[in-house]
């Protein structure tokens, strides 16, 4: 048994997904013998409702000079941080002395916004090249992890601040207390914390198990957050379903008593209950779901590939799709290449099965008849992209929410 991370309950495991390398650990064949691999095992806390990795790598294996993920590749995450942006300008950044933080603030995809405005902020980040594209945009950044520590320096150097905002980075760090401390005390008295992450919901819908991987070490709910907030004197007072990501939430978090909450809130508290999210047989459940999604996964990849010979391609070299790779045990047998936009990315080898990763060129190139889409949440703007690839008579395969192919 393992221990929560939020409120030290014993804690029961629901799946082993077995050995998985760094999600974004993209390699040289020189590196194939110095991989580092954990054992990815997933747990259910039924004291505080928290699902959580039992076992994470060291953050500095994850997050380092060499980041393999940009967040401004995107044009659909572009249009959705510019969005967020100027809400958190129309609602909350309104005075001359407004001052913005940003957890986790990638390549400025967010901030530039916020500093194109001309209101102080501070971006968080500690992958040094994403941090380097930032401040090539104009935004302040410094290249730290944030915790209690380091939310006093900003004190002393900046003041408070009126909002601290965080996309998909909350649920990649382990020690939330000391994050949520150091957020309870760099916010001014009437300030906003307001984070989003991938939504536990939606996971367990779309049987979207490829959200499982080493940087995700939580997989949030509202009862979990509730709950993982209360001994904080800090209160969720309202939430937005966002589409991203799969399906997101994002949390709107102010100091205990500073605001009134939501109807939103306690609407999806009973509509969680009513879903299970608080009892183990869900889990159960979902493990059964994943089991499934791998045998049908293998087996259609097996039918095209093997048995008639055609080829198949992936479309996005995702984080998600390691957790894919290595949980259905599919390598360079079954997928020929991934093509993926990301420079720092092409000319690699994906974590642990080793498919070559090459620009989108070698696809067209290839002109294939088949393509795996690993970037599944960024399916929209791939199908406007790619309209030819079908119109050729080309077909895509998918794995979310049911293995098959996209009608
Ligand atoms: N916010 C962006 C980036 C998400 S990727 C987006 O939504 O697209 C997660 C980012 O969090 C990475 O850039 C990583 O370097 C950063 N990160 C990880 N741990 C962190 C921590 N403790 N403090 C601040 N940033 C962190
Ligand atoms: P994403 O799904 O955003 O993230 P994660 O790594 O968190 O699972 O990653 C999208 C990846 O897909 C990224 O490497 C860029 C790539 N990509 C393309 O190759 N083409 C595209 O049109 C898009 C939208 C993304």
């Amino acid at each position: 048994m393992a221990q929560c991370r939020i409120c030290n309950a014993d804690y029961t495991e629901f799946i082993n997904f077995g050995s998985m390398p760094i999600a974004n650990g993209f390699l040289l064949p020189q590196d194939y013998e110095s991989e580092y691999f954990f054992e990815m095992r997933v747990g259910f806390c039924e004291n505080c409702f928290m699902v959580q990795l039992i076992e994470q790598p060291e953050r500095e294996q994850m997050f380092h000079e060499d980041y393999a993920f940009f967040s401004s590749l995107s044009k659909g995450q572009q249009a959705h941080f510019k969005i967020f942006a100027e809400k958190l300008l129309g609602e909350y950044l309104l005075s001359d002395s407004s001052f913005a933080v940003e957890i986790g603030s990638n390549d400025g995809i967010m901030l530039q916004h916020i500093a194109q405005a001309g209101v102080t902020h501070l971006g968080v980040e500690p992958s040094e090249n994403v941090a380097r594209a930032a401040r090539e945009k104009g935004v302040n950044t410094t290249s730290q992890f944030f915790d209690e520590d380091f939310a006093a320096k900003v004190i002393e150097q900046y003041g408070h601040a009126d909002t601290i905002s965080s996309a998909n980075v909350i649920c990649h760090i382990p020690y939330m207390h000391s994050v949520l401390a150091g957020v309870k005390m760099l916010l001014k008295p009437t300030g906003v914390f307001i984070f989003e992450d991938p939504y536990l919901g939606d996971i367990i819908n779309k049987t979207s198990y490829d959200q499982i991987y080493d940087e995700h070490v939580f997989y949030f709910s509202v009862s979990s957050v509730a709950n993982m907030l209360a001994s904080h004197g800090l209160a969720l007072f309202d939430i937005e379903h966002l589409e991203v990501h799969g399906g997101s939430m994002r949390y709107f978090i102010a100091k205990a008593g500073s605001r009134e909450i939501s109807p939103r809130v306690k609407a999806q508290l009973h509509l969680e209950k009513e879903l299970g999210l608080e009892k183990i047989e869900t889990y159960e459940k979902l493990r059964a779901n994943i089991e499934k999604s791998k045998d049908d996964l293998r087996a259609l990849l097996e039918k095209i590939k093997i048995d008639q010979g055609r080829p198949v391609i992936a479309y996005g070299a995702t984080s998600k799709s390691t957790t894919v790779l290595n949980y259905c045990d599919l390598g360079p047998e079954l997928i020929d290449f991934i093509s993926d936009t990301t420079p720092i990315k092409q000319g690699k080898f994906s974590p642990g099965m080793h498919i070559p990763v090459k620009p989108p060129e070698e696809l067209y190139k290839a002109e294939p008849k088949f393509l795996l889409l690993f970037a599944w949440n960024h399916a929209r703007e791939i199908m406007a992209k790619e309209a030819d690839f079908k119109n050729k008579g080309g077909q895509w395969l998918c794995y979310v929410p049911e293995v098959g192919i996209l009608p």
